[in-house]
């Protein structure tokens, strides 16, 4: 990049993350949904949502000029081909993963001293930050399942939705507040679903809001220790293999607890282990900075293996291949970020 380019370069950085912050506050004082009503003059605008019109004239200019709003003859519009980005129940809404970037300034300056001393910033110094912005992963991945799980990710392997309509024994790992369970055991009635996850809180949150799921328990474990009697036919992990501790350990347990016949479906990112191999690709910068500021620090608190969320493509298959998986293939998925994992004992 020319000298001249460069410049420019990091002033549309700077920007982004500027942003960022303002669109995290128009999210948290009610502008974006009021903005998304209609067209409006700023004063409009404040009063719709009981705002001073000084700050929210001058928090439009942000939007505007960052090409968030337009603006025409002093109307301000909020297009629904935009809002649909930053508002509503979709698998498009990127909000819930804007706010959780935001929370991530909480725990700067404990990431900056783990820099000199080594070790990590725990997962527990996250919780006020995320809680208080109301943002949770679970938030984008729900929107996720119910537009994608069935056709989209579990669609890609030939066979699989035929074994899951039959019926099949289903565990899956670091299951969150089990949103994956909650759209795969109503697609699949015949089959019987198992979420496991190492936190209590969202095993109870699981617990609660898929209490009427007859074919669906979920249970606090650690996937290190994983055993089965009988195996399972099916173990997925959605996003929940590169934050191990212990993946080499996890993978095998893994292995060991399916059925002879049985897959291990791994959805994790799709990167190269290899950085300059993702020199150009749009995702990486930020997937690189959000491993930093959450995967990598939360395993170094924990002396754990740190592969962080870019470990990449070339590492997981090597992982899977010396946990003894004879057979895998890597899928692409219904989001560019992430790629699926098939294994076969
Ligand atoms: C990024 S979240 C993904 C959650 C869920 N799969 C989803 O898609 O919403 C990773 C989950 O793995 C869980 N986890 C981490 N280490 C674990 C372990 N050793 N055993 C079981 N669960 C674990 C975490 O508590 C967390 O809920």
């Amino acid at each position: 990049m020319e000298e001249k380019d460069f410049a420019a370069h990091l002033t549309a950085t700077m920007t982004g993350s500027a942003l960022t912050m303002l669109i995290g506050l128009g999210h948290r004082t009610g502008l974006l949904e009021a903005a998304a009503r209609g067209p409006a003059t700023s004063a409009g605008l404040a009063e719709r949502a009981g705002l001073q019109e000084r700050y929210v004239r001058e928090w439009l200019g942000a939007m505007v000029t960052g090409g968030i709003f337009t603006c025409n003859a002093g109307e301000y519009t909020f297009p629904p081909g935009h809002a649909k980005f930053l508002l509503g129940d979709t698998a498009s809404n990127l909000m819930p993963s804007l706010l959780t970037l935001s929370a991530f300034t909480g725990i700067l300056p404990d990431l900056e001293r783990s820099f000199a001393e080594g070790g990590g910033v725990p997962r527990s110094a996250y919780g006020p930050y995320l809680e208080t912005l109301g943002a949770k992963t679970g938030d984008s991945w729900k929107h996720i399942y119910r537009e994608h799980l069935v056709d989209g990710f579990f669609g890609a392997v030939p066979g699989l939705t035929e074994k899951l309509t039959e019926g099949a024994r289903v565990l899956d790992l670091g299951c969150g507040t089990g949103n994956a369970i909650a759209v795969a055991a109503r697609a699949f009635p015949a089959s019987r679903f198992t979420g496991v996850d190492i936190n209590p809180g969202v095993v109870a949150q699981a617990e609660a809001t898929n209490a009427e799921l007859p074919n669906a328990e979920f249970a606090v474990g650690d996937a290190a220790e994983l055993t089965a009697d009988p195996p399972y036919d099916l173990i997925t992990a959605f996003d929940a293999i590169h934050d191990q501790d212990r993946p080499d350990v996890v993978l095998r347990r893994i292995r060991g607890a399916l059925a002879p016949d049985g897959l291990f479906f791994m959805v994790d990112t799709n990167f190269s282990s290899h950085v300059e191999k993702n020199v150009g690709n749009p995702l990486a910068a930020l997937c690189y900075s959000i491993s930093l500021m959450y995967c990598t620090t939360t395993s170094l608190a924990e002396g754990g293996a740190a592969l962080g969320a870019m470990w990449g493509t070339e590492k997981a298959s090597e992982m899977l291949a010396d946990a003894g998986f004879r057979h895998v293939d890597v899928l692409g998925s219904p989001r560019p970020q992430n790629c699926i994992y098939v294994c076969r004992r």
